[in-house]
């Protein structure tokens, strides 16, 4: 039986006495501290925007930003914009990665504009960059804080690869990696096979893929069932706060190259992942130099496991309607 509803989540014993409910039982027990680590990116500013409206379900200690979308220094500039922008002045920034592991430079992705969001240019001054490199920013909050800590990366996974080489104890005191990246079952959206973030950079998604921490995968597979519509963006263009209108703004010229709430469903999980299905599967990245480069493999069959254990959880589907409710919801749209 492959695909199922994650409507397992553990309930921590003792709570009946202590007079809580199911629902909040649960809410509790998935309760996260993030460092996002991201390339924004409009669709990462939507998901970091997402994710500050959550403070139940999300709480962002940090964070890191690597090369993707558009170079470092660009990436780096617009997480601190948006943090001010939303006004968390307490929220560090640490960059990070200026090129993938095994090239000089990274791939750049055409949808976002040449700065990164949409033409928008946002003044970073407000929020200082943090002294250290996100490698070590990662490795200090994780081993401070064994068993606690959830990494998200919604762009290349350099930084996380990075840091696992570097302190190889770290995988072991993560609480768990949820990412946006990679095409399980569908094609990709940068070459026929790979999708934009593992493309980039398919020997950290190795790295991360292999380190044996428990990884639940974002990927195409379920973002192109995720649609931004018509609603969604004028709801976000007449709002009233400063964010949601610029975001609203961004948005309207990403979306119509590319529709899909990528990096949002990786916040989305975190918040309910009821909302969504998803299977078991082995996953390994084609990190060769042919046709497949940066392809996601996953096996789940008995017969393509051959004895593997699965290493991921594969999110494939949620339902349109949903999702976009949800996000309605959660921004107060
Ligand atoms: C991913 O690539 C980037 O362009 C988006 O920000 C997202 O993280 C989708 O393939
Ligand atoms: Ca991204």
């Amino acid at each position: 039986m492959w695909l199922h509803r994650n409507n397992d989540l553990p309930l921590w014993p003792g709570f009946g006495e202590r007079g809580m409910d199911i629902k909040e039982r649960r809410t509790l027990a998935r309760q996260h501290k993030v460092i996002l680590d991201c390339d924004p990116g409009v669709d990462d500013a939507l998901a970091l925007m997402l994710a500050l409206a959550a403070p139940d379900a999300v709480k962002i200690i940090g964070i890191t930003t690597v090369a993707g979308n558009v170079p470092l220094e660009h990436t780096t500039r617009n997480a601190r914009g948006l943090l001010a922008l939303a006004d968390r002045l307490d929220i560090p920034v640490h960059a990070g990665c200026a090129r993938p592991i095994m090239r000089t430079t990274g791939h750049r992705s055409v949808m976002h504009g040449g700065e990164g969001l949409g033409g928008v240019v946002l003044d970073p001054s407000a929020v200082p960059l943090g002294q250290a490199h996100a490698v070590d920013f990662i490795i200090d909050q994780v081993m401070a804080h064994p068993g606690e800590i959830t990494l998200c990366p919604i762009g290349p996974m350099t930084n996380v690869a990075l840091a696992m080489i570097k302190e190889p104890r770290l995988s072991k005191n993560l609480r768990e990696i949820v990412f946006m990246g990679g095409a399980a079952f569908c094609p990709g959206n940068t070459t026929a096979a790979a999708e934009f973030n593992i493309y980039v950079d398919p020997q950290a998604a190795h790295v991360v893929l292999s380190s044996g921490v428990k990884l639940t995968m974002i990927g195409l597979d379920v973002t192109r069932k995720a649609l931004i519509d018509r609603d969604l963006l004028n709801a976000l263009i007449s709002a009233q706060a400063e964010m949601p209108r610029l975001l609203g703004g961004m948005l309207a010229s990403y979306s119509a190259g590319d529709p899909c709430l990528h990096d949002p469903c990786a916040i989305a999980w975190l918040i309910n992942p009821m909302l969504f299905e998803g299977v078991d599967a082995f996953v390994e990245v084609d990190c060769g130099s042919g046709p497949n480069f940066g392809k996601t493999v996953a096996h789940i069959s008995d017969r393509h496991l051959a004895g593997r254990k699965p290493n991921c959880h594969v999110v494939t589907s949620v339902d349109n309607v949903e999702i976009l409710q949800f996000l309605r919801n959660r921004l107060s749209l």
